[in-house]
């Protein structure tokens, strides 16, 4: 389901980190699916090609460019090569992050760095490496994926919630500063999302129906439902919206939300 014209990234060009998989081939799909051709940047080659293939079966509107984006000089790379296929470049999603479930007591020093040089160095790399590309064009936009952590505190979260609030930043800053490039940098923060590897890696075994028994709307997300607000946010119809980041959470990171909820509906039976 869609409320846009099927054209409307017509000739638009996106990279998007992290594409391989998950909220972020979500959004290449709603992209993809609205005329944009879109390069793919992960870690893993295999991985990038069969995301490429579901994408465009004949190659013609994605394809994958391996490269971990904690190395600058390989990511350059890939970026260069994903201009190059496509032509230019008009959107960047920095979608690649690291997480895990870690006490903070517990969490290394280097666990630590690897989340925030994921997700906090990553985004800004991928940023400054794709401006002139973007400037090339006139102007273009930056999408963040960030996430409630980065404003509510959460146990066992200290490294991606410290990580995504400095992504948040990143889109506020780089919002006042490339602004008069004509280009908008605009952040989407999901809640959780149904059938990704974040999912998979947060959720405490055997706590699902309890958790969405507990969620205002009594479900997570989807990663078509994220595309599409993804869409809306890289579209010319968000051509005002720069800056910030929208929260697409179905009001799970609202203060206590899940504890009043969970109170209230056995208070009600
Ligand atoms: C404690 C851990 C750990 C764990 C890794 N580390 N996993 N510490 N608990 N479960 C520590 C390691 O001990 C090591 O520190 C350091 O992190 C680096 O780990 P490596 O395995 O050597 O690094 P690497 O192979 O590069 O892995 C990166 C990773 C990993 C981020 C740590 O989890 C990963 O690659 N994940 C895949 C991507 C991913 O997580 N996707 C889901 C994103 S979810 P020491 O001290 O031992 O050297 C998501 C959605 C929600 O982003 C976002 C919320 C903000």
């Amino acid at each position: 389901m869609s409320i846009f014209k099927s054209d409307i990234l017509q000739g638009k060009v996106a990279i998007i980190t992290g594409g391989g998989s998950g909220i972020n081939l979500g959004i290449a799909k709603a992209l993809v699916d609205h005329g944009a051709s879109v390069a793919l940047i992960s870690r893993t080659q295999s991985k990038l090609d069969a995301a490429a293939e579901q994408l465009s079966p004949d190659g013609s509107q994605a394809k994958g460019f391996a490269a971990d984006v904690r190395d600058v000089d390989a990511l350059k790379g890939a970026i260069e090569k994903s201009v190059e296929a496509f032509g230019g470049l008009d959107i960047l999603v920095n979608g690649a992050a690291g997480n895990f479930l870690a006490p903070a007591a517990a969490l290394s020093p280097n666990g630590f760095k690897s989340v925030m040089d994921i997700d906090t160095l990553g985004t800004f790399n991928a940023s400054r490496l794709c401006f002139e590309h973007l400037q090339k064009r006139g102007g273009g936009v930056i999408l963040n994926v960030s996430a409630t952590q980065a404003f509510m505190p959460t146990p066992m979260q200290v490294h991606p919630g410290a990580a995504k609030a400095a992504v948040d930043k990143i889109t506020e800053d780089l919002a006042l500063e490339w602004g008069p490039f004509n280009i908008r940098v605009v952040g989407i923060a999901p809640g959780g999302v149904e059938g990704t590897e974040g999912m998979k890696r947060l959720m405490p075994p055997g706590m699902d129906e309890k958790m969405r028994a507990a969620l205002p709307l009594g479900r997570f997300t989807t990663t078509e439902e994220i595309g599409q607000v993804a869409l809306f946010l890289v579209s010319p119809a968000a051509g005002y919206i720069t800056g910030t980041t929208l929260v697409v959470d179905g009001a799970s990171a609202m203060p206590l939300s899940g504890v009043f909820w969970t109170a209230m509906r056995q208070w009600g039976g």
